[in-house]
């Protein structure tokens, strides 16, 4: 029988406390993704991302309308989804105020956002050739999933019309996995979760993993 221990500063709060409350987001806390993607002058864009889950061999990912890594992958029909270390949040943060989009839409000119051709060379991150598709993998990232866009889906009707509030869910299949080495169990296809942080994106804050608290009865390792 396993022991669950919660740190103290983690613990859950009494039952019963609960208040309404009406935020401006729902991100309740998911893992930050680059998505790769090629432009149509064949130069790659860098969309940092968070809305994403993986379900078999399917990973979908929630893109807004304006965004040019969801134009891209639309058009291209391929991507790589490429996991960052916790420690690598700046260089996702020195190209959040940043579209591939030449124009840049309206809503997000009013809050500083700027055009960036080039969000390799702004984040410092490092372009490695992939193997089943054409846009880059980001080397840095020690886990990339190559992926085909295999569905587009459109949200339900009631979402309000606009520019802000669009967006597509891209159903991606996935056609090839690249893990670093160092968080590899050695000799077997298993992520050492022991040696993997991954960045999370928690209600707009950066957040790596605390320690393993357990496991799921399904776990191999
Ligand atoms: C940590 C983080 C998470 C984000 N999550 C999403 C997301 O899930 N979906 C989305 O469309 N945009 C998300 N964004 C915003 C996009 O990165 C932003 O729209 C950016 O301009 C996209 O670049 P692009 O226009 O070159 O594709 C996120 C940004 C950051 C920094």
């Amino acid at each position: 029988m396993e022991k669950f221990v919660m740190s103290h500063e983690f613990s859950h709060p009494p039952a019963g406390g609960h208040i309404s409350i009406t935020p401006t987001i729902l991100y309740f806390g998911t893992p930050v993704a680059l998505v790769t993607t090629l432009n149509p002058d064949r130069t790659p864009n860098i969309s940092p991302m968070s809305s994403a889950w993986a379900l078999s061999d399917r990973v979908v990912l929630g893109m807004s309308r304006t965004s040019m890594g969801r134009e891209n992958a639309v058009r291209e029909r391929e991507l790589v989804v490429n996991f960052p270390s916790s420690d690598l949040w700046p260089r996702v943060e020195a190209i959040a105020r940043a579209t591939g989009r030449v124009s840049v839409p309206p809503h997000k000119a009013k809050i500083g956002y700027e055009f960036e051709p080039d969000k390799f060379a702004r984040s410092g991150f490092t372009p490695q050739i992939s193997e089943t598709v054409q846009p880059p993998r980001i080397a840095e990232c020690p886990i990339q999933f190559e992926a085909e866009v295999v569905a587009v889906h459109e949200p339900g009707a009631d979402w309000p019309a606009g520019p802000e509030g669009r967006f597509q869910i891209i159903e991606t299949k996935v056609t090839r996995v690249h893990a670093h080495r160092a968080i590899v169990i050695p000799g077997t296809s298993h992520i050492d979760t022991g040696k993997w942080s991954p960045l999370r994106y928690v209600f707009r804050h950066y957040f790596g993993t605390g320690p393993d608290l357990g496991r799921t009865f399904k776990s191999e390792t």
